[in-house]
């Protein structure tokens, strides 16, 4: 059984997908129904890819090994170091959420807003500062906007478009949408990038940057006009000679569309080209004076991208050839070149974006194309992966990434809710990708001044990364990973890291203790046994979107005399070492309490959790923006009624896929 952890007070889980199970403050059991309700695993419920069970076999030990001691030598001041990245001034990884998977991830609609999301954006706010999302994808392009859909639908998909090489359903969708999104940045700050529809520019439709504006506010990060160009002749949505100039001009036309459409009065918020690197480098573009043409309309420049694509598996005898075998691919995605190899063809990018004094966004990517591979988009090795790529992005001065999020039909969600069919008996699951989301946010902090540089550490071994981060100026945080899977515990390494000192003039500079959180797994391949600082978000279709277990942070005394604090990281593992208190409370939380769910389901159980359990066990910590108290006043448990209110003191009764979430927040100034 799960400890309880900080915070972590009244709610009910359905842990390991084994049981149903109510904990209450203090860690007692209670099974609302007194009966075992499920013992069956997830995967004997669906063949869906998100819930695949494919465990692959860590790669072994490299030989030779890399060196298992190693110096770590800082400066205090980032002055002092050359090649530091920008400063970062926002949260760096956010998601991208398929368009048309929107109502199955964020809600329902506009009153229905579902829990987990909730608590798992809410995490990464609290750390971050607010979360980026962008809502679109292949699905933007072809997306209409209309006033209303039959039966009070918000949301309908045409068939499958047969021209599109992955399959992406046309869309209808509703302003509902955009309230919907709007009311969920009213209970956790989130900021959202939309697409306007670039499949026909002789008869556009804008509406979706009407109303976005409208209804958004502040919290419309951008609208992406455009969406992988560069594919759109090889997917047949333009002629087979469409180029960049093409796009150039088509790109003039919607700019000069919304200058004259006075329902869009923010005209500066546009990102693009979004090419996917695929048939055109950003170069292409840039080329055709792209950036100097447009550059009062550019909010952002952006790319999108996937190391490796998994067609072939998803299209059998299509015209990808054989299907890639995920072992062959699993060490592909095991080493620090993984992540400097993608980011190398946007360094001159991230420079003229730098030039331009626009930021540089990562709007799309993850482990593969067409799905992402099972056992390796949904291992502890994509949760490594995914957390050097994105600081290798933050180090190369992108400003910021978004990790996609489709179907149940692929395996590199970070987070994917149940089949509907199964929504009353499960949860979520919470993809390792989703673990490199909330250290990273941790990693970064959310001073809105962290720059960052590779370290190059243990010679440039490519199985032992490490970087430095600096807040304000100074040295912050150090990160360390450990990509080698070694149950025997003898390729864990010690870094020794040194600040200052041994150089001229240089006093020492290392603190008497440092803080160390660990993200671990017994191996790379591992799928749901995965914690950061010692919490974790549980099994396949097991989680409500919070952390559980017992926060754990490990206090490492250092040598001030030899200038020296060694810091342990394990086979495979992450260390994130805080050098400072100031470093490790930003990135602490003092509760992680967000929304507490309360779970009345048909058959399986019928918990009332009692009002005063649910009154006095959230939101004790205080004082934090974020916090989220909770009452049960005007909840009725009724399925039919729906309430969003005010922003402060919202009482939402929440439809969860069949699952009925009460919940109520309270948001604490
Ligand atoms: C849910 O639907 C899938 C696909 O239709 C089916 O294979 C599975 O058995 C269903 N599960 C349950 C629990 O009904
Ligand atoms: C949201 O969906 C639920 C049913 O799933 C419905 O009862 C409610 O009226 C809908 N709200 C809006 C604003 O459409
Ligand atoms: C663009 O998308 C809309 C909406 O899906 C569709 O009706 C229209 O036919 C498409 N236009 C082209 C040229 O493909
Ligand atoms: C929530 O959505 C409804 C539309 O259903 C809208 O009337 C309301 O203003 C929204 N609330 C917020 C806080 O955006
Ligand atoms: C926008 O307005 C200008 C001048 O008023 C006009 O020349 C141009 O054709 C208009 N563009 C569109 C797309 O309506
Ligand atoms: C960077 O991009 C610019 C614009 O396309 C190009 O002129 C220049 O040659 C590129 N530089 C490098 C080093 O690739
Ligand atoms: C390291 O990763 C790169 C890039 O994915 C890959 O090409 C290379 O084969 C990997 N090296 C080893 C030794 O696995
Ligand atoms: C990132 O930008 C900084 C500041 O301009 C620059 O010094 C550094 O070299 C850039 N990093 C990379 C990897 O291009
Ligand atoms: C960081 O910038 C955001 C605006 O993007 C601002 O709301 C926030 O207060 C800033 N944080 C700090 C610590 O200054
Ligand atoms: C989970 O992994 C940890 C190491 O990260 C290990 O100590 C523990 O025994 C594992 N638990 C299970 C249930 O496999």
């Amino acid at each position: 059984m799960l400890a309880l952890g900080i915070g972590l007070t009244c709610c009910l889980l359905l842990q390991g997908a084994q049981a149903v199970t109510v904990y209450f403050q203090n860690g007692a059991v209670v099974n609302p129904t007194g009966a075992v309700t499920s013992t069956a695993v997830a995967a004997q419920y669906t063949n869906d890819a998100a819930f695949n069970n494919l465990v692959l076999t860590a790669p072994p030990v490299p030989s030779p090994a890399p060196p298992q001691q190693f110096t770590i030598q800082l400066q205090q001041s980032g002055q002092n170091v050359q090649g530091l990245s920008i400063q970062h001034t926002g949260p760096f990884f956010g998601f991208s959420i398929e368009f048309s998977v929107v109502t199955q991830t964020v809600g329902r609609n506009s009153t229905f807003l579902f829990v987990p999301f909730l608590n798992l954006m809410a995490l990464i706010a609290e750390r971050a500062g607010y979360v980026p999302i962008r809502v679109g994808g292949n699905s933007q392009d072809t997306a209409t906007l209309v006033d209303s859909l039959p039966d009070g639908a918000v949301l309908a998909k045409d068939k499958a478009d047969s021209s599109n090489p992955t399959q992406t359903p046309e869309l209808i969708f509703t302003p509902d949408i955009i309230y919907m999104l709007s009311n969920a940045s009213a209970l956790v700050p989130i900021r959202w990038y939309l697409g306007i529809p670039m499949n026909d520019t002789t008869d556009l439709r804008l509406g979706i940057a009407e109303v976005a504006e409208a209804v958004l506010g502040d919290n419309l990060l951008g609208l992406q006009l455009g969406n992988e160009p560069d594919l759109y002749a090889g997917h047949g949505h333009r002629a087979p000679t469409y180029g960049p100039f093409d796009y150039f001009g088509e790109f003039g036309v919607v700019v000069n569309a919304i200058g004259n459409d006075s329902n869009i009065p923010i005209r500066n918020n546009l990102v693009a080209p979004s090419v996917a690197t695929g048939p055109w480098t950003p170069e292409l573009v840039w080329n055709t004076g792209f950036i100097p043409a447009y550059s009062n309309v550019l909010g952002s420049l952006s790319v999108e991208h996937y190391p490796d694509d998994n067609c072939a598996a998803a299209f059998p005898g299509g015209p990808f050839g054989a299907p890639k075998v995920p072992q062959d691919v699993f060490s592909n995605y095991l080493n620090h070149t993984s992540g400097v190899q993608i980011v190398a063809p946007y360094l001159n990018s991230s420079n003229i974006a730098q030039q331009a004094g626009k930021p540089f966004v990562m709007m799309e990517t993850n482990t593969a194309s067409c799905g992402g591979f099972p056992g390796v988009s949904d291992s502890f090795g994509s949760a490594l992966w995914g957390l050097d790529y994105g600081l290798q992005m933050a180090y190369s001065n992108f400003s910021q990434a978004l990790l996609h999020v489709g179907g149940t039909d692929d395996t590199y969600n970070p987070f994917t809710p149940p089949p509907t069919n199964q929504s009353e008996f499960h949860q979520w699951s919470v993809g390792p990708l989703s673990y490199s989301t909330l250290v990273m946010a941790e990693t970064l902090g959310n001073t809105n001044t962290s720059q960052l540089i590779d370290l190059n550490a243990n010679s440039g071994n490519i199985y032992t990364p490490a970087y430095a981060i600096y807040e304000k100026g100074s040295l912050a945080r150090v990160a360390l990973f450990n990509y080698i899977t070694d149950p025997s515990g003898a390729s864990s390494y010690t870094a020794t890291i040194s600040i200052g000192g041994g150089q001229t003039g240089q006093p020492n500079g290392n603190p008497s203790q440092v803080t160390v959180k660990y993200l671990v797994a017994p191996s790379v391949a591992e799928k749901t046994n995965i914690t950061w600082a010692g919490q974790t978000f549980g099994g396949q279709l097991a989680s409500d979107g919070r952390l559980l277990g017992t926060y754990d942070a490990q206090t490492v005394q250092c040598d001030q005399t030899q200038n020296t604090c060694n810091v342990q990281v394990p086979a495979p593992g992450y260390a994130l070492v805080f050098l400072t208190n100031d470093a490790l409370e930003e990135s602490t939380p003092a509760s992680t309490a967000t929304f507490s769910t309360t779970i009345l389901t048909k058959t399986i159980n019928t918990a009332t959790v009692d009002p005063t359990v649910i009154a006095t066990s959230n939101g004790q910590g205080g004082g934090r923006p974020f916090l989220l108290g909770s009452t049960s006043k005007g909840s009725d448990g009724s399925a039919a009624t729906a309430a969003v209110v005010a922003p402060t003191t919202a009482v939402l009764i929440s439809l969860l896929a069949g699952v009925v979430v009460m919940f109520e927040v309270m948001r604490r100034t």
